[in-house]
């Protein structure tokens, strides 16, 4: 039996089949590509020293996932296969609920066509919206969304809990990341965003390497220590590891379960940098710009939940992120086109 990582060749989904690998378990890979390289999966295969098992396949492609699931004996989906550019997703809001909400709903078809009702799918602090009070748990309500991509993970949370209700073969965790950085210790798998960043720790790296002049902090006049954001940076390995030990409610039957993974620890933008700066002796040139729209104050998780039921609680501290983010980005400067 094997467990079909959707979008497994992509950041989250690249650092988790080495983890399921490394945790002795068989992956099966299904990606189109449309925003990762099939070679991250070979680095994978040199950090593994397992094969791993690779269709390039489309979550919309009805026909393509029934030839995956006739061929190989999935008995669980770690569904990561999305659309996450949050500024993209408000110009074409279509192809984001397309591609995220329409492909889920057909491979969650095909899935129990086959008998197989187990999915642990990546959601999102995004759910969270402006939380009223932090850190949030799992019981803190889900509030509007500020962008199209946000809603695709809060309709998808809501449909899969409703397939659960009406089926309690079901066994659906739901998975709330917050804001994952970091890179695998070897350095050869990482983030490769496509032109420029959103995100804030690529940006930062891509400044460090020389390919950007400066960051741009987008606001310091927030309701927060120094005035600019704070999250909850959690290093991607340990994401990763919170995949794996998911699997365990899996294992137990547990049906719908909902989890934050976060550290529980906020850092603000000019905390990240000074910690990015001390570590790897990089300076980052930065001016303050305009506030970023959709932005939020503050957000970070109490992940107690994770730690009592999963036995799961984030290893790696932000210095840790920092140096692994920069040996992903210095030693691949132009991501996996090196
Ligand atoms: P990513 O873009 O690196 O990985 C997503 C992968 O899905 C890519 O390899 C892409 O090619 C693939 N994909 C997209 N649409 C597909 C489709 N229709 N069929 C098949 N494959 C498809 O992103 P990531 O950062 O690794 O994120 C993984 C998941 O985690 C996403 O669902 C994302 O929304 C969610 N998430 C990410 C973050 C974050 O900050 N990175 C935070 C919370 C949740
Ligand atoms: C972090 C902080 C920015 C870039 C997003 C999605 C969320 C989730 C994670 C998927 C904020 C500031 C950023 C820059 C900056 N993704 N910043 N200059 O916005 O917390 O979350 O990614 O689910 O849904 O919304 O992460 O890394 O974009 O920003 O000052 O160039 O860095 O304002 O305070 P965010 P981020």
């Amino acid at each position: 039996m094997a467990i079909l990582v959707t979008g497994g060749a992509g950041y989250i989904g690249s650092h988790t089949v080495v983890e399921l690998q490394n945790a002795g378990y068989d992956v099966v890979v299904l990606d189109n590509l449309s925003n990762s390289s099939e070679k991250s999966l070979e680095r994978v295969e040199k950090i593994t020293g397992k094969k791993v098992t690779f269709y390039k396949a489309d979550i919309l492609d009805r026909e393509a996932l029934e030839e995956i699931f006739n061929k190989e004996q999935i008995e669980c989906v770690i569904h990561f296969a999305g659309l996450k550019a949050v500024g993209e997703s408000v110009a074409k809001p279509w192809e984001y609920y397309q591609n995220n909400v329409a492909g889920t709903l057909i491979l969650v078809d095909v899935m129990r066509q086959h008998g197989v009702k187990n999915i642990i799918f990546s959601s999102s602090s995004t759910v969270y919206g402006m939380p009223d009070a932090i850190p949030v748990t799992e019981k803190s309500p889900k509030k509007d969304c500020t962008n199209p991509y946000g809603w695709t993970k809060s309709m998808l949370e809501q449909i899969l809990s409703d397939i659960q209700k009406a089926d309690p073969e079901w066994n659906v965790i739901l998975l709330r990341y917050f804001n994952p950085i970091g890179a695998h210790q070897s350095g050869t798998i990482g983030e490769n965003p496509n032109g420029i960043p959103n995100n804030l720790m690529p940006y930062i790296t891509q400044v460090a390497v020389g390919k950007r002049p400066e960051l741009g902090i987008f606001g310091n006049d927030y309701n927060t220590p120094d005035g600019t954001g704070v999250r909850d940076y959690i290093h991607v390995v340990d994401l990763a590891d919170g995949h794996v030990k998911a699997l365990k409610k899996v294992q137990e039957n547990a049906g719908l379960c909902i989890y934050n993974l976060g550290t529980g620890v906020g850092y603000s933008v000019l905390d990240l940098v000074k910690t990015f700066e001390e570590t790897t002796g990089v300076k980052i040139p930065y001016s303050i710009k305009e506030r970023r729209a959709g932005d939020i104050d503050a957000n970070y998780a109490d992940a107690t939940k994770a730690k009592e039921e999963l036995g799961w609680e984030a290893k790696y501290g932000v210095k840790e992120m920092c140096a692994d983010s920069w040996r992903w980005q210095s030693q691949n400067p132009n991501g996996y086109e090196d």
